[in-house]
């Protein structure tokens, strides 16, 4: 068996993409030392997320089809603190864990012997919840005599796009929108991708939750704006887009969190509660005006020949009904993935999981929880 067979090359370099802007490229290349490929016979995977406040398992066929995806949030459980508790949230997934991996085995119809292989979410995320996963998924794989992978967050995002339609082509550019980043990746293949803008302060997921925090709405913010927003009128109350340089794939989206609070600190309470429709509506939409503008912008100067969009923002309503429209004008082909594989979820663990024990690699039985593994792809094992 491969240990420790990968290793991650990263440069930053600014170049020229078809003679239009400069971009920040950053280079992330799986490359194989010292240490022979091990086989892996395809067949059927779990796949376990505890990286933030899901607990999820997932089990995949061995043609990559999703027999089961199940999901508990802890959103109560952290609705009164309005925020994600790190504390509380490794507790709950000690608690729901077992149960939920279970439940996606006894859903899949298969027997706990017929999984051939675990991918785990082994960062980024949260220290103590993420080790939850990974301990749990180092005592099954130890059990069962199976191999094991870590497996990037982002990476399973960006797997995601490609669960519904194995087919989707290549290359690509891949928007991830979550809680935690604002992702912009050029993706040729598998392990290769290239990041093309990203955020420069908080993260569109970031600012859905702290702009429904500032109008007074429950946590998670995101649904809670996207549902308020549908009844009101997004151009009432227009919000700044921060492009910033000419050319520029990245995001900023602290100044509209600041421009949110300035309107409501000079609006007498009433028509701040006759108006919240109308606020939500317009914070919104500057949100997903600017990331379906650098997406498409992205699309055009790489050179690509598809769009996905991953990560719990895209979940978004307004922003999905946005992208689509644009591509169906543009003639361009869109991923964006059913609504259960939006927000964290194992199935995408599993789907990227699955690449990677396809890829030769392997993950001993020392791993630990990688909490700050941001920016690169499919660990070291
Ligand atoms: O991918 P995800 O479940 O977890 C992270 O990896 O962060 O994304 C969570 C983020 C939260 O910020 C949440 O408010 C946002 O996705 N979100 C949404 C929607 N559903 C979830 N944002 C806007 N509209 C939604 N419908
Ligand atoms: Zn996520």
């Amino acid at each position: 068996m491969a240990t420790r067979a990968v290793l991650f090359r990263r440069s930053r370099n600014k170049v020229k993409i078809s003679g239009h802007c400069d971009v920040i490229v950053e280079d992330m290349m799986m490359t194989t030392v010292d240490q022979s490929i091990a086989t892996w016979v395809p067949g059927p995977i779990l796949g376990i997320e505890t990286s933030c406040d899901e607990t999820a398992a997932s089990v995949l066929a061995a043609d990559g089809t999703v027999l089961s995806n199940i999901i508990t949030s802890q959103h109560a459980v952290h609705r009164r603190f309005g925020g994600v508790v790190p504390e509380l949230a490794s507790r709950a997934h000690i608690e729901s864990i077992e149960e939920v991996s279970s439940e996606a085995v006894q859903q899949s119809r298969l027997a706990w012997s017929d999984r051939t292989g675990i991918a785990v979410t082994q960062g980024p995320g949260l220290a103590g919840a993420l080790l939850v996963g990974v301990n749990y998924a180092k005592a099954l794989a130890y059990v069962l005599n199976i191999p094991m992978v870590g497996v990037s967050h982002l990476e399973g995002h960006i797997a995601s796009a490609w669960l519904k339609d194995p087919a989707f082509p290549l290359p690509c550019v891949v928007l991830i929108v979550s809680g935690g980043h604002t992702h912009l990746y050029y993706k040729e293949m598998t392990g290769h991708y290239r990041l093309l803008g990203s955020t420069r302060d908080d993260a569109a997921g970031e600012a859905f939750d702290k702009g429904a925090q500032l109008l007074g709405l429950e946590y998670p913010g995101g649904p809670a704006i996207d549902r308020l927003a549908r009844q009101g009128n997004p151009q009432a109350i227009i919000f700044p887009r921060s492009y910033l340089k000419n050319g520029s794939l990245d995001f900023s989206f602290s100044g509209l969190k600041t421009a949110l609070l300035y309107k409501l600190q000079v609006m007498p309470e009433r028509s701040r509660a006759a108006q919240v429709a109308d606020l939500a509506a317009g914070y919104q939409e500057a949100i997903v005006d600017v990331l379906v503008q650098k997406s498409f912008a992205a699309v055009r100067t790489s050179g690509a020949r598809a769009l996905a969009v991953v990560g719990g923002v895209s979940a978004n309503s307004r922003l999905r009904a946005l992208l689509q429209q644009r591509a169906a004008s543009e003639g361009l082909q869109l991923s964006l993935p059913p609504l259960a594989y939006c927000t964290d979820n194992a199935a995408m663990i599993a789907a990227a999981g699955r690449q990677a024990l396809l890829a030769g690699l392997r993950a001993p039985l020392d791993i630990d929880a990688q909490a700050s593994r941001v920016s690169s792809f499919t660990h070291a094992m």
